[in-house]
């Protein structure tokens, strides 16, 4: 069998990235995260689309670069096709299709959210792949959602949220509390530190599978205004509770799910990605489970639950494998199914 290198770029938020695979292992993966959204509490698609044109050249020369690999050995080069920025995908796509043109090379599109859900199958050492079927729970800054993956392209989204996606609810949560964006890793942080049981906030009520998390957000801005008319620093004095509580009302909103998934489909392995699967809470509450409830959980390295290209490739290594190519006719959407 010969080796296939595949250049893979992710563009379709605010981080530009870009990786180079070995068949299934990743020789390099770098990202570039665009800072400049901090300071508005939220990305901003203008500017986001004006960085990665600043940050594309640069960060797939590093991927070549640390890969050890010329761009003429590359077999196809993979890209994000969405959902995403309209103005942040066009900026991957537009530089994958004349890559790979000017090399006569295959043109691979892949689902950023297929992506989240395969990044599972990166040859790493020290983690195990899940085998079909399995449970994802795919939790990131624009989705939340549970999917059946019965095989690598036959996904099916069992339920998912009917309002913010559960990284907006950290981040809304940290704005309401002050914290810079994206404020789910500082929630997390001084989550750490704080008591889970210190305040209660009521959990949605929303039938089967769905999610919502739009009404705990108004719970926790209205628990605060209350708060702060009784005492200003309020929030200052008991920042590590008020994070502890609200990363532990998130947690269970996601387990109670979970569970339920689990009776529902009699599948006990589950497999977590997106941004939000970084939360050390969630990390340490699934693996819990195994004992717990005899689940089997798959967490992949930190690396590959962010927004980030390895996942991108290890996805299109799997089309190169079958084939599945595209022209440069192929289009870039905002919302795409997995
Ligand atoms: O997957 P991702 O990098 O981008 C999207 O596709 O959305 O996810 C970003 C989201 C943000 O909402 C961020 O606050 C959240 O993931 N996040 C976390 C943590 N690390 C990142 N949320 C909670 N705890 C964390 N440790
Ligand atoms: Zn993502």
């Amino acid at each position: 069998n010969p080796e296939v290198f595949i250049l893979a770029i992710e563009s379709s938020c605010d981080d530009t990235a870009a990786a180079i695979l070995q068949n299934d292992k990743v020789l390099s993966n770098v990202v570039a995260n665009q800072l400049i959204h901090s300071q508005y509490g939220g990305v901003v698609p203008e500017l986001a689309s004006r960085a990665h044109q600043q940050n594309i050249v640069p960060v797939v020369d590093a991927a070549l670069r640390k890969a050890k690999i010329q761009k003429e050995q590359l077999s196809a080069i993979a890209f994000t096709q969405g959902p995403g920025l309209m103005g942040s995908l066009l900026v991957g796509s537009s530089f994958a299709k004349s890559m790979a043109v000017a090399l006569q090379i295959p043109l691979i599109a892949v689902n950023h959210m297929q992506a989240h859900v395969l990044a599972h199958f990166i040859d790493e050492d020290g983690f195990e792949k899940p085998s079909f079927p399995f449970l994802a729970l795919t939790i990131s800054g624009g989705h939340t959602q549970i999917i059946k993956v019965d095989d690598f392209f036959d996904m099916t989204v069992i339920g998912e949220t009917t309002d913010d996606a559960v990284g907006e609810a950290f981040d809304k949560s940290a704005k309401i509390l002050g914290l810079p964006y994206p404020g789910g890793p500082l929630i997390d942080k001084y989550a750490q530190l704080g008591n889970p049981k210190a305040f209660a906030f009521t959990k949605p009520k929303v039938p089967g599978l769905d999610f919502s998390f739009s009404g705990l957000k108004t719970a926790i801005l209205y628990f605060i205004q209350k708060k702060k008319l009784e005492n200003p620093s309020f929030v200052e004095e008991n920042l590590n509770d008020i994070c502890a509580s609200i990363q532990h009302t998130i947690i269970e909103i996601l387990m109670d799910k979970l569970k339920l998934a689990v009776k529902e489909t009699g599948i006990k392995q589950i497999a977590i990605g997106g941004g939000v699967s970084a939360n050390s809470g969630i990390r340490s509450t699934l693996k819990e489970t195994e004992n717990k409830y005899g689940w089997k959980t798959f967490i992949p390295k930190f690396e590959y639950t962010t927004d980030n290209a390895a996942m991108i490739g290890i996805v299109g290594y799997q089309k190169f494998l079958t084939q599945t190519f595209e022209t440069s006719a192929v289009v870039s959407k905002a919302r795409i199914q997995l």
